[in-house]
């Protein structure tokens, strides 16, 4: 049976554990900073690598992939830092947590902000950083107030400011708040917010932070649970670390479970070791869904990962026990929940989010309130986003207010097909495309009816069937 592993969550929600820095430390808080700061350089060879080179690696070793979404290796992002360009080098810890259905970072800021501190630090050390930035969504004014008296806390026993703790080593952190749309949880759009501009992404190439990112300088913008994770590889060592899990999707991951389950709520596994089955019906995790109902459907990765219809069916590569690989089918419940395994099914892990649908879900409302979202928060730079995302809306808005048509099921798919696919300058085109392209995609007969039965009644009212233009323009979206 699957079982939570609380490495990042050890604490949390453990009674008497409070988010001020004696009870931190009481707790072996700081130990890891601690270690790192007193690493000596190492020689190998001709060869001396510096404690930060070491710190470095081991991330490297650890195998741990970044937790805000894209599941990029963290130790290749800081690999990739430009250090020889004699600017400052910055770190960006994101803490934006806007993706629908996630609430994984907040338990961390509101409940245990000095383990985000001590990766953060950490991170900053390994990095050759000395000015920081905690991004945190504007909404979270209470989170930013921990987080603020954290720092104070910290500085106050020096783990931050100049010389931390006799190393020689300074670092400062500032926490900036963000303007509170979706859109400046996007690494290149949060570094405009953070420079005071409007979060307009910027175009990579040649904008990718680790060269050009911050005032123009190497930056690397980290999720809060991936720094919260460099604490305890530092701790563990990379190589310990990496045992956790399974080959390629190391380490543990928080994953928020919402929508129709009897428990609701944020679980702590190895990456792997459980499957989307098991997180939805576990009495340890979901519990099952409420009052008898059967499963519809499941987002894995956040509001903008495509959808499994229950009872898909999936062909996987997948190790046997003599080490070889050999294809499996597996029901989409007995996904393992990790990186690969959910791209291999054609969708994502993405923010660690899953949003578990029941029977008595209106999938057309569903996507409809997704797309709604989408449309909202679409920077509007990009042509094909700005107005794709707006025209799915509002195709989605007639369809739940009675002025349907039986083709705007193509009609929607025909648009979120031509958003994605390089025509956009960042990732926000596919997240906008892929809730439209797999819930009609996998739902269509629902969407065809739903406007079919518009149609008719429509005709036997004795109105046209094409929607008029005033009806069009009442959709409450804000485009
Ligand atoms: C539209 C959009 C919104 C995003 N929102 C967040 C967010 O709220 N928090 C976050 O950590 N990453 C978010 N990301 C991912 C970041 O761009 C970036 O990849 C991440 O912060 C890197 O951290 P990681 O490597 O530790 O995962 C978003 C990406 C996109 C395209
Ligand atoms: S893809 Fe969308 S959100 Fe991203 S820059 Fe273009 S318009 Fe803005």
């Amino acid at each position: 049976m699957a079982q939570e592993y609380r490495l990042i969550f050890k604490n949390i929600d453990v009674a008497g554990y409070t988010p001020d820095i004696e009870c931190y430390l009481r707790n072996g808080g700081y130990e890891s900073l601690k270690k790192a700061l007193a690493t000596a350089p190492k020689v190998a060879g001709e060869k001396t690598i510096s404690p930060q080179e070491q710190i470095r690696e081991d991330v490297k070793v650890s195998g741990l992939r970044g937790r805000g979404g894209a599941g990029f290796s963290c130790g290749l992002k800081w690999s990739f830092v430009d250090r020889k360009s004699g600017k400052p080098i910055y770190l960006i810890c994101n803490a934006d947590e806007s993706e629908p259905g996630t609430f994984k970072d907040k338990q961390i800021i509101y409940k245990d902000p000095h383990q985000m501190l001590e990766g953060m630090i950490i991170a900053c050390y390994a990095n050759d950083v000395h000015l920081a930035y905690i991004y945190i969504r504007g909404e979270f004014v209470e989170g930013a107030k921990i987080l603020n008296r954290a720092l104070k806390e910290a500085r106050a026993k020096n783990f931050l400011g100049q010389n931390i703790l006799g190393s020689g080593y300074s670092l400062d952190i500032w926490i900036h708040r963000g303007a509170g749309a979706y859109i400046c949880g996007e690494e290149t759009g949060l570094i405009e917010s953070l420079e005071g501009k409007r979060a307009y992404p910027r175009i990579k190439p040649p904008y990718f932070p680790a060269v050009l990112g911050l005032y123009m300088c190497p930056t690397i913008v980290n999720n809060v649970e991936t720094l919260c994770a460099v604490k305890h590889i530092v701790a563990m060592g990379g190589a310990e670390y990496a045992k956790l899990g399974t080959p390629n999707n190391t380490g543990t991951r928080i994953v928020s479970i919402s929508g129709h389950v009897r428990k609701p709520g944020y679980y702590e596994i190895e990456v792997g070791k459980a499957t989307i089955g098991q997180l939805i019906n576990d009495p340890e995790f979901g519990g099952g869904l409420r009052d008898g109902r059967k499963l519809k459907a499941v987002v894995p990765g956040g509001s903008s990962a495509k959808v499994f219809k229950a009872g898909e069916k999936f062909k996987l590569k997948r190790k046997g026990p003599d080490g070889k690989d050999t294809e499996q089918e597996l029901d989409m419940l007995d996904l393992p929940y990790d990186f690969d395994s959910l791209i291999a099914a054609g969708s994502m892990s993405g923010s660690g989010a899953i949003i578990v649908l029941d029977d008595s879900t209106d999938i057309v409302e569903a996507l409809s309130n997704i797309a709604e979202f989408y449309a909202h928060e679409s920077c509007g730079q990009c042509t094909p986003c700005r107005e794709g995302s707006l025209w799915m809306a509002k195709a989605l808005n007639r369809l739940t207010h009675g002025q349907g048509r039986k083709q705007d099921a193509d009609y929607l798919v025909r648009i979120a097909d031509n958003i994605p696919g390089g025509r956009t300058i960042c990732a926000f085109g596919e997240a906008c495309s892929w809730p439209v392209q797999s819930f009609v995609g996998k739902f269509k007969d629902e969407f065809v009816a739903r406007g079919a039965t518009d149609e008719e009644r429509r005709a036997a009212a004795g109105r046209n069937l094409e929607p008029a233009s005033k009806e069009m323009s009442t959709v409450a979206v804000h485009g």
